[in-house]
């Protein structure tokens, strides 16, 4: 008897122990988020933009057209990065080059992205984007495809760091607006030349620089590093913007303690799920998950993203972009994959409002 009241007390003082190293790391946690968060509450300049949110939208070919820019930021990215465009005039004409270069009544700083590797053709793009409405220009020397780099363009420039020079220097002497440049860490493993490339970024007029944790060579494979970043963070003194593999509000937490940069972007996350941006605004904020978007929301966005892709991009087009989009929000939910194979055989927008109405009537 009395053993088992010495157990039970000794039971009930673990549980208070317990509760109280609880609340204490619980609490140590949430005050470690919110110091970091005031210790870095300014959001970052580039030239005389001030971001409202340090969690960028990365640019991506075929995903960061202008509904899916507005739509992240609308949903808290401080700044989303237009798919790339080719300096080649030549090319400009094509449907495709024109949607991307369409870029006037957008809310939220409007960045563009130009890819290629003459200087003078730099420049030029640069001129015409600057003209129609760019507010900042940036530059990739990220793309790892086979068909830029043969070019000397993207991620390939990493080898050749005087064309680097010479691009950056023309191209911030052609505009008026600040220009941003985009890196992988280096070519290959064996010429991670980050650094070098980012003090030629910075000694040129470059007004933020992103770097993707990859080398080229790595393309999307294995886990992004962030050891080159913090080096390269170290090393210039413009502001530095982490990216690679951010998911996650705890992810986004521990990429810029760790790397110490200005800013993060975030790629592959944001797709099927645009509202990431205000979660991790939220985390890094407040140190506390915020809530899922309940499925009313979900429908609502998905929606209206839809929609503005017809508008976007017309009937035949935007009936098609919008099924990669549509199959990006659905694979979380288990009726999703069943789903996709029949939306993706719909050719008619109208046809696809209908199906998702359908699918989300039966949801709720
Ligand atoms: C489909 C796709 C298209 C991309 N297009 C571009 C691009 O046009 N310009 C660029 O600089 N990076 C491009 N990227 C690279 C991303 O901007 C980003 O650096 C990369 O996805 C790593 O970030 P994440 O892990 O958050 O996705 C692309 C990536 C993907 C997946």
């Amino acid at each position: 008897m009395i053993q088992k009241k010495v157990n039970n007390k000794n039971y009930e003082k673990n549980i208070i122990v317990q509760f109280i190293c609880f609340s204490f790391t619980e609490k140590t946690r949430k005050l470690s988020a919110i110091l970091n968060s005031s210790s870095k509450k300014h959001h970052v300049n580039i030239g005389s933009y001030q971001l409202n949110s340090n969690v960028i939208l990365a640019p991506m070919a075929g995903i960061t057209d202008k509904p899916f820019r507005q739509l992240c930021c609308r949903l808290g990215a401080g700044m989303a990065v237009s798919e790339m465009l080719s300096s080649n005039p030549k090319v400009w004409k094509s449907g495709k080059s024109m949607l991307r270069m369409e870029h006037g009544d957008e809310a939220g700083i409007r960045s563009v992205q130009i890819a290629g590797s003459d200087p003078q053709e730099m420049a030029f793009a640069a001129k015409v984007n600057a003209e129609n409405g760019a507010q900042i220009i940036d530059i990739n020397m990220g793309c790892p495809a086979k068909k830029v780099n043969k070019k000397l363009a993207g991620s390939a420039l990493l080898k050749a760091p005087e064309q680097v020079e010479q691009i950056v220097k023309s191209v911030v002497a052609a505009v008026e607006i600040p220009v941003t440049l985009k890196i992988r860490t280096g070519w290959c493993e064996n010429t991670r030349n980050g650094i070098e490339i980012a003090k030629i970024a910075e000694a040129n007029g470059i007004q933020a620089l992103a770097v993707h944790g990859r080398t080229r060579n790595d393309f999307y494979k294995g886990n992004a590093e962030y050891d080159t970043i913090k080096s390269i963070k170290s090393a210039v003194s413009i502001p530095v913007i982490a990216n690679g593999d951010i998911t996650s509000g705890e992810k986004a937490r521990q990429v810029l303690d760790y790397t110490n940069a200005d800013a993060i972007m975030i790629g592959r996350a944001a797709q099927g799920r645009p509202w990431i941006f205000r979660e991790i605004n939220h985390f890094l904020k407040t140190g506390e998950h915020l809530a899922p978007p309940k499925v009313e929301e979900v429908r609502a966005i998905l929606m209206a993203h839809v929609q503005e892709l017809h508008k976007f991009y017309g009937d035949f087009m935007g009936a098609r972009i919008a099924r990669k989009h549509v199959s990006w929000y659905l694979q979380t939910h288990d009726q999703g994959k069943q789903f996709r194979s029949i939306f993706n055989a719909l050719e008619l927008p109208a046809e696809q409002l209908d199906a998702l109405n359908i699918f989300f009537d039966n949801l709720t």
